[in-house]
Formats: C-alpha cells, structure tokens, sequence
C-alpha cells in the first residue's frame, strides 16, 4: 500500500550516518511500543489499532448512515484534531465535484451508496472565528436538512464553543427535532458538551483520554463526518492497523527510515520540511500532516518547520524559493502510484500552441514528469527530497499513510529528545485572548 523512496536525501549524508543513528532509532521505536518513552499515557491512539472496536465502527457507521438519509448538510464543528483529519480524509476520498442530485460517496469504496441516498455536503466551522464565515455559512443552510457534529475534547475550546452557540440557537430556531440532528463527540466524563448532552440527550461518542485531538482521526473524531462523506471507514481503519502492525518491526520499517532521515537533517541544520503533492485532493492530507509534526516536534526550540506545498500550482510561487532559497530544507513528496489521471492530451491540426508533442501521453505521464523534474531539479539546487507513495488514493492506503506518519512523529520526538504528545505552547495565544476579551 506504500512504499517509501529516500535515495536522493541519503546521497546528502555521509554514507553510514544512517546506520550509526540505527541504535538509537531501535530504542525510540521500542519507546513507543512498550510505552517506556515520555507521553506515555496517550498512546491510545496506536492501543485501537492493536484491538479493534468492530461493534463501534458499526455504531458510526449506522450514525453516519440515518444522517445521510435524511441530511443535505452535515455541519462538523472542531478545530485542530478535532477537525482537520476528517477534513484530510474527505478531501482525498471524495470526488473534487460532486453531484448534488446523485449519490456520490468515496472514491475508496462508498460504503451506502444508493441505500441511504445522495450524499450529504460536508462542511466545517468552528475551526476559526470569522464572522463572516458565520453569517454567510448559516445563510447557505437555509432551507437545507441541517445535521451537526460538535466534536471537542475538552468542551472549552473557544472556536468551537462559540460556534456551536451559534449553530444551536440557528438549529433550534429552525428544526423542531434539532436535539435529534445534533451528535456531540467530546471526553467520556469532563467538558460543557456532556451538560449539554446530558440536558438535551443529543448523541454522543467519547474520545478516548488517551488520544490526543491530532492522533485523533481513527476515533468517532474523524470517522463520523468521514462515514457521513460515503467512505469506507473499515477499509480506512484496517489499513492503518495493516501499516501498524507492518511497522511493529524494526526490520524494513519505511516510518523508522523517515524518521530518522528527518532527524539527521535537523542535527544537520535544516529546519524546514516541505511535504509536496502533485495531486490537489491531497491538501487537507497536508494539513493534517502539518498540525501533527508541529505539534509534536515543535517544543524547547526543536523541530523542522512543517510547511505544505501543492504543486505543480506553488512550484509557481514557492518554486522560487525551494530552488534557490537558503538551503535549510528537506522535501518530502507525497505521491500516488495509480492515480485517476489516464486523460489522454489531444492533438490539434494546427499545433498553434505547440503542444502536439504531448498528445497521446496521459495527463499521469504528464504530472509524473513534472514530479521526476522537480525532485531531480530541487535535489540539485541542495534539497535533501524523499517520497512516500501510496499504492492508490482509496481508504486503506490513505489510513496506512495516517499510521506511517503517526510512527514516524512519535518516534521522531524521541529522537529529538521531546514529549511528542503534548502541546503546552498552544495555550500562550489563549491565555493573552482569554485576558483581552476579559474572561472572569
Ligand atoms: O491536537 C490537539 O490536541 C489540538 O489541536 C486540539 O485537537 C484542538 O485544540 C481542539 O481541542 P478540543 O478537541 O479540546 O476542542
């Protein structure tokens, strides 16, 4: 389902850096899995892949099925891991125009289709506090059959929090039956969800306290807006436990590799890393990638700078700078081998454009270049460039990617010599806005 390819990084290093580094890889790796390294206590995230909770996924998937029945909107509320990799995995396993009159589940498999019906548009708020987002979002669901997901963890979130007064006052201005139409996903115990839940009898799954928000997207967090989009969620959770127990080994183990290739260029003094696509569906998978290295790594002045890039559109704007920039970065493509892109390139009588000696090559052959041309390119201008390939753009790779990327951060952490499970830097911006809107 992966395969991971880091030749033109390794030729920047001396030739048994890797090797030397290898004792210390084995015990971070050992760390994570005997739960001997720092943070311990939330690696629940790896604990459901190790024991999976089909009776669970069956629950989401029926949640997730009655909503599709009757909703022309779910409205996901969250922010951070409690948003962008349900976010992620919908952009990557939904079609990029959907039809609003016919079923149109996921790419990876839709797992209702024409049973439940059409699928419902699947739209996020409380990841931010734009107002106008907020007026002109609830103008776009007038009118509509409104489903809400409220997912927070600690229930104090702001973003979300004042979101979802919003939504609620809107819902029940609108729907008799709105506490039917609301699902919260929130701590088991703790937080101003479960009141509310509790008062209103609105739906609910827990997040598991072990879970930390970005480690989050294979727990009713992620899987119920991803259910709701069409997608095969068990496909998407049993590719990641086939990534987990594949790299449960330290032999061949591409995520130890990554890690260790991303330590040895910040001992080095590289303290960017750009994950590149060539394929626009793969943004929000980006995003999802650029929370979680941050916020894992990105403590006690350590960590490379998680930055995304979309090519070949910003080869057109950062293409600049990656090219001949300061040369404090590494590249990691994230690229797929069978894509959707078998379009053959028309020929045209008059070749005014000059085109014609593209035609007949698919625009895959085509992006593929542009990929073979940019990573040749940016490794000559002194850019360290990995690339980590998913078999195909369908629920089980994408979740064995999740996994990949979520050994390789906790592992990375240790290599670094940091808690990869916590985020104490996050609350500094909340505590000088909490003093300024002048919080009791
Ligand atoms: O990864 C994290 O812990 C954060 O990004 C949280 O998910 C985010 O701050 C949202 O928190 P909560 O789910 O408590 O609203």
């Amino acid at each position: 389902m992966l395969r991971f390819a880091s030749d033109p990084a390794r030729a920047f290093l001396e030739a048994n850096a890797l090797e030397q580094l290898r004792p210390r890889v084995e015990t971070a790796h050992r760390q994570l899995l005997d739960g001997t390294g720092a943070g311990s206590e939330f690696l629940g995230w790896r604990d459901l892949l190790l024991d999976p909770n089909d009776a669970l996924l069956e629950d989401v998937e029926a949640t997730a099925a009655a909503i599709r029945g009757e909703a022309d909107v779910l409205l996901s509320l969250g922010i951070g891991g409690s948003y962008l990799g349900a976010k992620a995995v919908i952009e990557a396993l939904t079609p990029y125009f959907p039809s609003p009159s016919k079923a149109s589940g996921g790419t990876g498999g839709d797992l209702f289709g024409a049973k439940a019906g059409r699928t419902p548009e699947i739209l996020f708020a409380g990841h931010q506090m734009s107002g106008a987002y907020l007026r002109e979002l609830l103008r776009h669901l007038e009118g509509k059959s409104v489903f809400v997901n409220v997912i927070s963890k600690s229930g104090t979130t702001l973003e979300t929090a004042l979101a979802f007064r919003f939504v609620r006052q809107w819902m029940e201005e609108h729907f008799d039956d709105a506490d039917r139409r609301i699902v919260v996903t929130t701590d088991p115990e703790k937080g101003a969800l479960n009141q509310l839940h509790e008062e209103r009898g609105y739906k609910k799954y827990k997040i598991p306290p072990d879970v930390g928000g970005r480690f989050s997207v294979l727990t009713p967090v992620g899987l119920l807006p991803i259910a709701v989009a069409g997608i095969d969620i068990r496909s998407l959770f049993y590719g990641a436990v086939e990534a987990c127990e594949r790299f449960a080994t330290t032999e061949d183990n591409p995520a130890l590799d990554y890690a260790a290739l991303r330590y040895l260029f910040h001992e080095a003094g590289y303290n960017v890393e750009l994950l590149a696509s060539f394929e626009p569906q793969l943004a929000g998978i980006g995003q999802w990638w650029q929370q979680l290295f941050g916020e894992s790594e990105g403590k006690e002045g350590k960590g490379l700078f998680p930055a995304v890039a979309n090519y070949s559109s910003d080869l057109h704007s950062l293409g600049q700078y990656v090219q001949e920039g300061k040369r404090t970065l590494i590249e990691t493509f994230l690229m797929v081998e069978h894509d959707g892109g078998d379009l053959p390139a028309p020929a045209s009588d008059a070749d005014l454009d000059g085109l014609n000696y593209l035609a007949g090559k698919t625009m895959r052959e085509i992006n593929r270049k542009a990929y073979e041309g940019t990573a040749r390119a940016h490794a000559d201008g002194g850019v360290p460039t990995m690339t980590l390939w998913l078999d195909r753009v369908a629920s089980g790779p994408v979740g064995a990617a999740l996994y990949f990327f979520e050994h390789a951060v906790a592992v990375g952490g240790y290599l670094l010599g940091v808690n990869p499970f916590d985020q104490p830097g996050v609350e500094a911006y909340k505590k000088e806005m909490f003093r300024l809107l002048g919080r009791p």
